[in-house]
């Protein structure tokens, strides 16, 4: 940010072990938190929403990441556009609200109309020589994939950005099954959380503190139990599931992208849930119809990492999507999203509690445990400790992070 601090940023980066927690300033600076912004998430790609958001022409959803606030709006053609909210003219943001309906995208500052492809359709009074197409909106990169709607704050040619449809290749394999296009949402709730975004994400990419902080979770995931006892001892019970299901016309196995593409991390990893658990439920037994192209269930569990801020949990029957958004040094906001297929209907099919009982408590849990982390942090004796055996993918979160940042 400033001279004088981007050099301790460096300082910082140099001086952390591998395989400890970060330095301090990683999770309270202000500068470091404005690299982070500029260095790691304006070159990712960024989950918004799932496209059941934006159902006709003229729906609108903002969203506010990295300083940006970007405007997603369907057109008349049904395509999905993402505009910076900036006008042209002396640089108001143009939509105040966090969504809605429109014809028109208008300024309420001066009155400058776009259109909802972007242009500049009307702004009166100006000189005889103004050229209304010179000044369109900024658009901004937007993807829609399996339902999901993701933007890119970066320009298209940038090279610490990873291309989109490698991203989506690789996972899209495991998401397909599922069928998030012919989803709806039943659920969605807002968790702001007082950690930085950094602690939220070390927290979703380890499960050492599963067994002390969440009993529902870990009552529900027997991986959890297994793996705590003997690292990895459940790889046995997921291979000899994998081997059946392969047989069976399933997507098994899992992914690691730590050794392809390192501008943004993804991966996968499938296994069982629990003997005699259908799905993420209090009971095992399933919270709705099959999703997708499923015929069985096979009682399995996916989760599906898209970068640093997006992961999609998959059963057989729901979906949940968890969207981390940083908002300041020591506060992030989680969202959290449940899909079922599209024709499910609410109360025959099913109930909007059971399908978000594990993972609301859970996140809630979690509000709390990342809030007094940073708490903790925060002290004057907090140095960075070491990580468990258990505690590999954030550790492997941290590693590239340092190497992105530094
Ligand atoms: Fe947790």
């Amino acid at each position: 940010m400033t001279a004088a601090t981007a050099p301790s940023i460096e300082a910082f980066a140099g001086r952390q072990r591998p395989g400890y927690s970060l330095e301090q300033p990683f999770y309270t600076d202000p500068a470091i938190f404005e690299r982070d912004m500029q260095r790691i998430v304006s070159h990712q790609w960024l989950f918004v929403d799932h496209v059941a958001r934006l159902p006709t022409p003229g729906s609108y959803l903002v969203y506010r990441i990295a300083g940006e606030s970007i405007v997603l709006v369907k057109g008349r053609d049904g395509q999905v556009r993402a505009f910076f909210n900036v006008c042209r003219h002396r640089g108001s943001l143009i939509c105040l609200e966090d969504a809605g309906s429109t014809r028109t995208l208008t300024c309420p500052y001066h009155g400058w109309v776009y259109d909802l492809e972007g242009r500049l359709i009307h702004a009166k009074n100006m000189p005889a020589d103004f050229d209304a197409a010179a000044w369109p909106l900024h658009p901004c990169q937007v993807r829609v994939f399996e339902g999901l709607v993701f933007i890119n704050l970066g320009r298209e040619d940038d090279p610490a950005t990873m291309p989109f449809d490698p991203l989506a290749d690789a996972l899209g394999r495991y998401l397909r099954p599922n069928r998030l296009d012919k989803a709806k949402i039943v659920a969605r709730k807002t968790y702001p959380t007082h950690g930085n975004w950094k602690l939220a994400v070390e927290n979703f990419r380890e499960c050492y503190h599963c067994a002390p902080a969440h009993p529902e979770y870990t009552m529900v995931n027997a991986y959890v139990k297994a793996g705590d006892d003997n690292p990895g001892s459940y790889q046995a019970v997921t291979r000899a599931w994998a081997d059946a299901w392969a047989a069976k016309g399933h997507v098994v196995g899992n992914l690691d992208s730590t050794t392809t593409d390192r501008r943004q991390p993804y991966g996968v990893f499938r296994q069982p849930i629990r003997e005699g658990w259908q799905t993420l439920s209090q009971d095992g037994r399933a919270v709705a119809p099959l999703m997708g192209d499923l015929k069985a269930f096979d009682c399995g569990e996916t989760l599906v990492i898209w970068g640093p801020l997006f992961y999609v949990y998959l059963a057989n029957d729901h979906a949940t999507l968890f969207r981390f958004t940083p908002v300041s040094p020591t506060i992030t906001d989680v969202v959290l999203i449940w899909l079922v297929r599209e024709d499910a209907v609410e109360g025959r099919d099913y109930n909007v509690d059971r399908i978000t009982w594990m993972w609301d408590v859970t996140t809630i849990q979690d509000t709390t445990i990342i809030g007094d982390n940073q708490t903790g942090v925060n002290s004057r004796r907090y140095v960075p400790g070491p990580y468990a055996t258990l505690e590999m993918g954030t550790r492997g979160f941290v590693d590239w992070y340092v190497s992105r940042i530094a």
